[in-house]
């Protein structure tokens, strides 16, 4: 192990213990400082941070040995090795119960000192490497990984946040592409669990027994090809978090059992007699209508109320269309950075298109037709022309978008808002069997303006979409 950069403190007010440990210390390589008291050593502490604290218990002064010791472990992730005079075990217990590493009692060799330093350095630099992996996690699957300003997305960061901490099983609902991945990986890496597992199962893409061998585990025979003892899914989560991607493709027969998992926190692996018990965070994804399942009898009712103890609903992207420019930057420098490119945003027709289209992909989609252009471009400023291909293969048979792409930009335009204006009214009134008043009142415009819009589009109170 490298002791390059390990700083030890010494705290003794015996003169003759810190010059011991100082040079046996500084000898084998470690960068060495000693204070004579509490308060001393509170000061070296504010300007430096060490790996290693030696401390001894009986400290003259305000501050003695347990009081230091505190106060470090409170700030610090500094290792403490205690000194304490013959006699002196129960004040060694206390330190033991307040964070010391370990302890020692005058008079002790050097060789005990350096082989516990020695390990203290090796914990101490395991902790720091967790602390920048977990920070490095963070930064890749936190909260902060969730773009967006609009009112429906800090909707979904503030639950995020409140229910990250808790156990309770999750269910996570929304149309294809809209973060549902992202929103289940960040509820796991910013709560409790975050030092343990997050595992991942697609229900959709296994078939019904090998899903069941894949959640529960089998005994070695189980079934035909069962040729080894296999820990399943739930096993491996146990502690952590099992993230149950496409809940909604659960065959029946499987249902029951992942009911009794959450019930019970029990199973039992294939082929098995004995129950295995285990704590494991539920966060469940589907775009499918569940109810609708239930109500078809393709869904255990039970179970539904069971996952959707907490429901986040992700948002379709054109419900919050306000947050495309921020995304539409975030995708722009995130494969910048991949295609070592400067392409610095999207034409003026580029955004107005963005804005009018109505992202049946969602945020998958608009990340796919910015990864696109900027893979294909060059220019500064993404033109239309780059992103019209993509868009319209991305929208399917949306006839009325390939028009617009095709016309000038101010024709288009107006074309869209004639659109929208026909086919909104058109709607709400229909809801209000083609009342005016209550239409008015519904949208929120003044009768005579929705008046104008009737006329001007022709349309017929009564009439219906
Ligand atoms: N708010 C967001 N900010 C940044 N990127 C996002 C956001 N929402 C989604 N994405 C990105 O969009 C892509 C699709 O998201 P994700 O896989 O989470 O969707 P999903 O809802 O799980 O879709 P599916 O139902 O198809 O599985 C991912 O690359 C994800 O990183
Ligand atoms: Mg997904």
């Amino acid at each position: 192990m490298s002791k390059n950069g390990t700083n030890i403190l010494v705290v003794d007010d015996e003169v003759g213990y810190r010059t011991v440990l100082n040079n046996a210390l500084t000898e084998r390589g470690f960068y060495v400082k000693t204070a004579c008291s509490g308060d001393d050593a509170l000061e070296v502490l504010k300007n430096q941070e060490f790996s290693v604290i030696i401390l001894d218990m009986k400290l003259p002064g305000g501050i003695d040995g347990l009081e230091l010791l505190q106060k470090v472990k409170e700030q610090y992730n500094t290792s403490v090795l205690i000194m304490t005079a013959y006699g002196g075990i129960e004040t060694a217990v206390e330190a033991m119960k307040r964070g010391a590493f370990n302890y020692i009692t005058k008079p002790f060799s050097l060789d005990e000192i350096i082989l516990n330093v020695d390990r203290m350095i090796a914990q101490y630099n395991i902790i720091e490497e967790n602390k920048y992996l977990h920070s490095e996690l963070e930064k890749a699957f936190g909260l902060k990984t969730i773009i967006g300003n609009s009112r429906e997305i800090q909707k979904v960061l503030d639950m995020v946040s409140r229910v990250a901490h808790s156990a309770a099983t999750i269910l996570i609902t929304g149309e294809s592409g809209t973060g549902k991945d992202l929103v289940a990986r960040a509820i796991h890496f910013t709560g409790n669990r975050k030092n343990k597992k997050f595992v991942v199962i697609n229900c959709a893409t296994l078939s019904e027994n090998l899903l069941e061998s894949e959640l529960f585990g089998h005994k070695k025979g189980a079934f035909t090809g069962a040729i080894q003892t296999k820990m399943g899914l739930f096993e491996e989560a146990d502690g952590g978090t099992l993230f149950m991607d496409e809940i909604g493709d659960i065959p029946v027969s499987v249902q029951a059992k992942i009911l009794r998992v959450l019930q019970e926190g029990e199973f039992i692996p294939l082929g098995d007699t004995l129950a295995r018990h285990v704590d494991v965070r539920i966060i469940a994804a589907t775009n499918q209508n569940l109810i609708k399942k239930v109500q078809e009898k393709d869904f255990r009712e039970d179970l539904y109320y069971r996952l959707n103890v907490i429901n986040i609903t992700m948002p379709p992207l054109r419900d919050r269309k306000e947050d495309i420019p921020l995304l539409t930057k975030y995708f722009i420098e995130k494969y910048n950075e991949r295609e070592n490119k400067r392409i610095k945003g999207i034409s003026p027709d580029v955004e107005d298109g963005f804005y009018q289209y109505h992202w049946p992909g969602n945020i998958r989609e608009l990340e796919n037709v910015i990864e696109r252009a900027i893979t294909l471009t060059n220019e500064a400023i993404i033109p239309l022309h780059i992103i019209l291909p993509f868009v319209k293969k991305a929208g399917g048979n949306d006839m009325f978008w390939d028009e617009l792409f095709s016309l000038p930009y101010k024709e288009a335009r107006k074309k869209s808002l004639d659109a929208f204006n026909t086919k909104y009214v058109m709607n709400v009134l229909n809801k209000n069997n083609g009342n005016v008043t209550n239409t008015a009142k519904e949208i929120g415009i003044e009768r005579q303006y929705l008046q104008r819009i009737l006329k001007k589009y022709h349309i017929k109170s009564g009439q219906t979409v």
